[in-house]
């Protein structure tokens, strides 16, 4: 059988430093192979650099450098990028490799050979910036049809692939496989816009610079930078090398991740040169959409919000993971803003994530200094955990055959959520007043660090180091217990078990603060937190200090907006006030202690809140059906609880 999973990116252009949507491509990548390693597949995940070409050398240019000497920086510098991004690639190509430009040369030679590529004149436009030759017709007000900079005329003695050639076999490679262009949405429009009104043959050398490949039998002419690029996906393998071993081995590519933009070549130049070499297409090319930001791609963009290297050391290399992966279907167009990323670092990883196992660890420290052991193993059958846990696993398998790591990421947070309100009902901090029950205290525990133990394998794909730091807390060792398959199986983890404090894995963020300093172009390295300490961690014990009501104890407690129409003193009494109270339906009589602080004509027309369902009791002869609520300070001021508007008088306040 062969479970070889090969996984590619886009290689990146060489021409400048990446912003926070190029890492998308690469994360999205990244948690992919890193499941299918965890599922048992042997994965080669490609990634690398596409150095050659017009722009790149007017970069260097710019930048007073050789070619070669300025797209080295750019590569240690992208390096450490993945790097900090804990990108765990197999292969990381260069356009500039020996390898790849010897195979390069051989692929232009052949196809040249056996008539694919043959000598012409180009004259018509080309946008360098977007490195693609477009006609005429195809312009804008004399702009690239893509990026809108403008074109240039150029005309050139050149070589060309007959494109044409290929487009009855290309159209019926996407007839047969339906999901070689996905989503299906990218394939439409492929064949709508691009095959259907018919493929041009296809300029494939230039000969006004000399940054690129040289033509191995005409060396003035340079290799058109796409079908270079494009050519790293098997060159990387050792296409036409002397060891093409991991060639025949992985190729054809499983998936090939791509930016929407360059949909169009990899799923037409792509599949027609592998076709005319006679080679197995990919079986699948998946558009993803863009991060936008203020309306744009970002390129245009500048600032910290989007340098990737900032928000890494800011928020932490999980934080910024999590986000790419949980706030975009992958499909489509997602907006990145600062508030988008912040909110969800404090709603998702620190309250939910973080206060889980903050809680948890607390509470075992707490209630067992730290250690327990039970007499038996809980099969999770109490409030249907295991069965959640099984259809979280499930809902997580399905969502990452289809990347949507969005849903399996949703399936994992309903899990954690889940375990939060499990504690709030199973309410260990009242379990542990009582000996008789200690025994449920324990496996209410052990529930929580072995839902935890779960979640830590679910969420490793995603975000590589948080699982360790779980783990770590939990005092969970055993590589078994960390693999896939163990996700399905709760009661892992053994009778005995231990935890002690760590520090807060998702601080949570000052918002507004951050947002000030992001803007201002502050480079600070660490995040302002509203907390040294994680508070959360401290929640049950607080809990227990301040009483246990639950929201249960809450509800039994009726509060309605109340409208005062009159008032007036109860004879005989300098400090209570009778008030007439319509609470829409129904009118109440009110008698409260307010009358040090409140005329009787200052009563009239407020909305107070009123608890509609206390007993009558009867105050200085007269009866009061109700009690309206007020704050006082202790220092001698009391002011009535008023609504922020004019709701209408009977509303419910819960
Ligand atoms: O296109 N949101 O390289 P590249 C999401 N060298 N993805 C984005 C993005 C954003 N805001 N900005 C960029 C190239 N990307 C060629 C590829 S492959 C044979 C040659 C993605 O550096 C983009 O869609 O311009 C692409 O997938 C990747 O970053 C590299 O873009
Ligand atoms: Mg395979």
């Amino acid at each position: 059988m062969d479970n070889t999973f090969y996984i590619t990116t886009p290689i990146y252009y060489a021409n400048d430093k990446l912003h926070i949507g190029h890492s998308y491509t690469t994360v999205a990548a990244d948690a992919i192979a890193r499941y299918k390693k965890l599922r048992g597949y042997d994965v080669k995940f490609l990634t690398g650099m596409d150095e050659h070409g017009r722009k790149v050398e007017g970069k260097a240019e710019e930048a007073g450098k050789t070619p070669q000497e300025y797209v080295d920086g750019i590569a240690s510098w992208i390096k450490e990028l993945w790097a900090a991004f804990n990108i765990d690639y197999d292969i990381f190509i260069r356009t500039t490799d020996e390898i790849h430009i010897k195979a390069v040369r051989k692929i232009f030679k052949k196809l040249y050979d056996q008539g694919d590529i043959y000598k012409g004149a180009y004259e018509g436009w080309y946008c360098t910036p977007c490195e693609t030759f477009f006609t005429e017709r195809q312009l804008v007000d004399g702009n690239c049809p893509d990026c809108g900079r403008p074109a240039e005329k150029i005309k050139e003695e050149a070589y060309f692939f007959r494109l044409s050639k290929y487009q009855e076999r290309l159209s019926e490679h996407i007839r047969l496989h339906p999901d070689f262009i996905s989503p299906r949405s990218r394939q439409n429009e492929m064949i709508n816009n691009f095959i259907k009104p018919g493929l041009e043959d296809l300029c494939v050398s230039r000969t006004s610079f000399t940054w690129g490949i040289p033509v191995d039998f005409d060396p003035g002419h340079v290799v058109y930078v796409w079908i270079d690029a494009l050519s790293n996906y098997i060159t990387a393998l050792g296409f036409m090398s002397e060891d093409d071993g991991l060639y025949k081995k992985y190729w054809p590519a499983d998936v090939q991740l791509v930016g929407k933009e360059i949909v169009r070549f990899h799923t037409i130049i792509w599949p027609a040169l592998l076709i005319a070499l006679n080679e197995p297409l990919p079986k699948q090319v998946f558009g993803h959409g863009w991060l936008i930001i203020d309306g744009a791609k970002m390129s245009k963009s500048k600032g910290n919000v989007i340098d990737p290297h900032i928000l890494i050391r800011r928020y932490g290399v999980d934080a910024i993971r999590y986000f790419l992966l949980r706030e975009v279907a992958f499909g489509g167009d997602g907006n990145f803003t600062g508030e988008a990323l912040l909110t969800r670092i404090n709603a998702d990883l620190a309250n939910d994530l973080g206060n889980l196992l903050s809680r948890t660890v607390g509470m075992i420290e707490k209630y067992f200094n730290g250690r327990l052991e039970l007499d038996h193993v809980p099969d999770g059958s109490a409030y249907g955990i295991a069965e959640l846990v099984q259809e979280t696993v499930t809902r997580v398998e399905t969502a990452m055959d289809q990347f949507m790591f969005n849903d399996a990421l949703a399936a994992i947070w309903t899990l954690i959520r889940r375990m939060n309100k499990y504690t709030d009902e199973t309410r260990p901090w009242v379990l542990a007043k009582e000996p008789a029950q200690t025994g449920k205290l324990a496996e209410v525990m052990y529930t929580l660090a072995e839902t935890l133990r779960v979640i830590a394998v679910l969420i490793e794909p995603f975000m590589p180091d948080t699982p360790e730091q779980i783990r770590e807390q939990l005092n969970i060792s055993g590589a078994e217990l960390g693999e896939w398959e163990s996700a399905r199986q709760f009661g892992l983890l053994p009778k005995r078990i231990s935890a002690a404090k760590g520090a807060a894995i998702f601080p949570r963020i000052d918002i507004k603060k951050e947002l000030a300093d992001l803007e201002a172009g502050k480079t600070v390295s660490e995040p302002q937190t509203t907390e040294k300490t994680d508070a959360y961690k401290e929640q049950p014990e607080a809990v227990k200090e301040r009483g246990d009501a639950d929201i249960a104890d809450f509800a039994k407690i009726k509060l309605k907006v109340g409208l005062i129409e009159a008032c007036e003193k109860v004879e005989g009494s300098d400090k209570l006030l009778k008030s007439r109270v319509s609470l829409g339906s129904e009118t109440r009589q009110i008698i409260s202690g307010i009358a040090k602080w409140y005329k009787p004509e200052d009563m009239l027309g407020r909305r107070v809140i009123v608890v509609t369902n206390l007993k009558p009791i009867k105050l200085k002869g007269v009866w009061s059906e109700g009690m309206l609520l007020a704050a006082s300070d202790g220092a001698g001021n009391l002011n009535l609880v008023t609504v922020d508007g004019d709701i209408a008088e009977g509303s419910e306040v819960s």
